[in-house]
């Protein structure tokens, strides 16, 4: 088989590229290695800034975003049993969209499909070749039938344990890494969210996240050690710890009920760079990782498709490798200050181990500074909803 973009992965990444790719008449195979119905079981974070949703009406896939996903001019932060609220709008301008990512990925399957868009499932043994050379190609097993495609670029999109960054020389990688000390332990409940918009809890006790996925389906999270696991929290115990570590006022109107999903997802920070080797383009995952803090999986993944998109259309429609050759560049810089507010929201939330007396009242004077200050809630509203692209 041959197109001129084989792109690795079918999580938003992938689909997102091959949907605007498609919409400018530029051919593209997507190679997944798991099922549909796999990818779309997994439950991720869904604050979508406007340059996704922006992306998204590009692809012709944010109908049932618009009809369903909520505005949210702002957020609640607390300490202790203070709260305050960052209003995005005031300060920038612009709201973010709360939708889940499962109804993203969902949305861009179903456009993929409208469009005779070529997703290939349960593909095993992904291997690129001479993704530096000039005739790049990239071999597998469906079915356990040998495939190849030729293309002119591979879009590597298979998150971080993917094999496309591993496909780059060890000798031209350069990675980065920070793990934190500890995790998030989820909940997916069928309960009507605890306040309209998210509250992000900084207490003695721990993180805490009271977040949604409609008027009827709710996300919380809190804090726990990297050794624990979900097995040893009853639904009353998660709920009873979550009321601990939010606004007792908050915490009296919190509607519990059974969970529907449980499970505890490691933080860290991670970049490789460069973002290109050769005709290879790493988007998303497969490049970046992010504490989901900031909400910034998706969103980073999404100024990668954008800049790659760009580069691939001035490519084809006017010869020009200019933007091919800025890619890595261009998307790093970005992803880099989308790691820092991650990484600063994080610092900022979180109880860490062994951290000082001092190191607690640092924490304490950063939130009442961002309680106090129109140019601090300012900075954070910038990031939150999204930097340019
Ligand atoms: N061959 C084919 N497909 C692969 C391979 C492989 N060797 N390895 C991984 N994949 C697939 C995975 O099954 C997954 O569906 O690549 C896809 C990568 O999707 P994501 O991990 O969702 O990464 P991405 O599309 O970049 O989306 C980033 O998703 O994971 C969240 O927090 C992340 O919100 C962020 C967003
Ligand atoms: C979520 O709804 O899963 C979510 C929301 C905001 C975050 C992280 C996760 O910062």
């Amino acid at each position: 088989m041959r197109t001129q973009v084989a792109i690795i992965g079918g999580g938003p990444s992938g689909l997102l590229l091959a949907q605007l790719l498609h919409a400018q008449g530029i051919s593209s195979v997507v190679l997944e290695r798991q099922t549909r119905a796999h990818v779309l079981g997994r439950i991720r974070a869904g604050v979508l800034e406007q340059g996704l949703v922006g992306l998204l009406e590009k692809a012709g896939c944010a109908d049932r975003l618009h009809a369903e996903g909520f505005t949210h001019d702002g957020t609640l932060l607390s300490y202790g049993d203070q709260m305050f609220r960052v209003d995005f709008t005031e300060h920038v301008g612009k709201p973010v969209v709360v939708y889940g990512q499962t109804e993203v990925t969902r949305d861009l399957y179903a456009a993929s499909d409208a469009a005779g868009g070529k997703v290939l499932h349960s593909v095993q043994n992904v291997v690129i070749d001479d993704a530096d050379g000039d005739s790049p190609s990239v071999t597998c097993e469906i079915d356990g039938e040998p495939f190849r495609i030729d293309c002119d670029f591979v879009a590597g999109c298979d998150g971080f344990h993917g094999v496309s960054r591993k496909t780059i020389p060890e000798s031209v990688r350069k990675e980065f890494e920070k793990v934190y000390p500890f995790g998030w332990l989820g909940v997916l409940s069928e309960t009507p969210p605890v306040n309209h918009e998210l509250i992000y809890a900084n207490s003695p006790r721990g993180f805490a996240l009271c977040s949604m996925r409609n008027a009827k389906l709710s996300r919380y999270y809190i804090q726990c050690s990297l050794d624990d696991s979900p097995d040893n929290w009853s639904d009353a115990a998660f709920w009873d710890e979550l009321k601990r570590r939010i606004p007792e006022d908050q915490a009296a109107q919190l509607i519990t009920g059974p969970s529907i999903e449980k499970s505890i997802a490691p933080l860290r920070s991670f970049v490789t760079e460069p973002m290109r080797w050769g005709r290879l383009f790493l988007c998303g995952d497969a490049a970046h990782i992010v504490p989901p803090t900031g909400a910034k999986g998706l969103n980073t993944a999404a100024s990668d498709v954008h800049y790659l998109f760009e580069a691939l259309v001035a490519f084809y429609k006017f010869g020009s490798t200019e933007d091919i050759a800025a890619y890595s560049d261009r998307a790093l810089a970005r992803v880099w200050k989308a790691e820092r507010f991650s990484w600063w929201f994080t610092t900022l939330m979180h109880q860490f181990p062994g951290q000082s007396e001092f190191d607690l009242k640092m924490q304490i004077a950063d939130l009442e500074f961002l309680r106090s200050s129109a140019s601090a809630q300012k900075a954070m509203a910038e990031n939150y909803v999204g930097l340019p692209y």
